[in-house]
């Protein structure tokens, strides 16, 4: 089964869970860039900003999630809600995922940011999960193996 990490990271806590997983699943990684500078005071400020007016952003990435059996999706929370870079992988990748699991880091407070990936996709996801920043590692590890679990079943006998 081929598996694609795709996810966004300003801070690299999701990169960091992100990296876990791919190495646990021997899943293929992808990096979405916001080509967008959100460093900085100014960028933190337009990041909640952007994030609040669920702005799209322009995007690079480099796989194709219509080649994979299952793409797990990550990005951290801005304020209660989803990146503008996930929003827009999402918008412009949404037909090509077979088969969907979200995942969030945030600092304890994810609001509705799995509510917006799951109604911009539009179709059953199969696993969601919150993570927590400071807890990061041991809840990856907790997270491949319930996608581990998933994947035996999505196998079959
Ligand atoms: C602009 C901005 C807004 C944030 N808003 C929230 C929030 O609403 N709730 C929360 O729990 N954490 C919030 N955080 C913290 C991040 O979600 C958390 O640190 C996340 O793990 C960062 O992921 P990254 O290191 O991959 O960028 C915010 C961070 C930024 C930069």
């Amino acid at each position: 089964m081929k598996i694609l990490i795709a996810f966004y990271s300003r801070d690299g806590h999701t990169r960091k869970a992100a990296d876990i997983l791919g190495k646990i699943l021997n899943a293929d990684l992808d990096e979405v860039v916001d080509n967008k500078n959100r460093k900085g005071i100014l960028g933190f400020l337009r990041a909640g900003y952007d994030a609040t007016m669920e702005k799209t952003t322009e995007i690079t990435f480099s796989k194709d999630p219509s080649e994979y059996d299952l793409v797990v999706v990550g990005t951290p929370v801005w304020n209660g809600r989803l990146t503008p870079a996930i929003r827009t992988y999402l918008l412009q990748n949404r037909e090509k995922i077979k088969n969907a699991v979200f995942f969030v880091t945030c600092a304890g407070r994810p609001g509705k940011c799995l509510k917006q990936m799951k109604e911009i996709y539009g179709k059953e996801v199969l696993m969601e999960r919150v993570k927590v920043r400071k807890r990061l590692e041991g809840e990856a590890r907790v997270f491949a193996e319930e996608l581990e679990r998933l994947i035996h079943t999505l196998k079959g006998p």
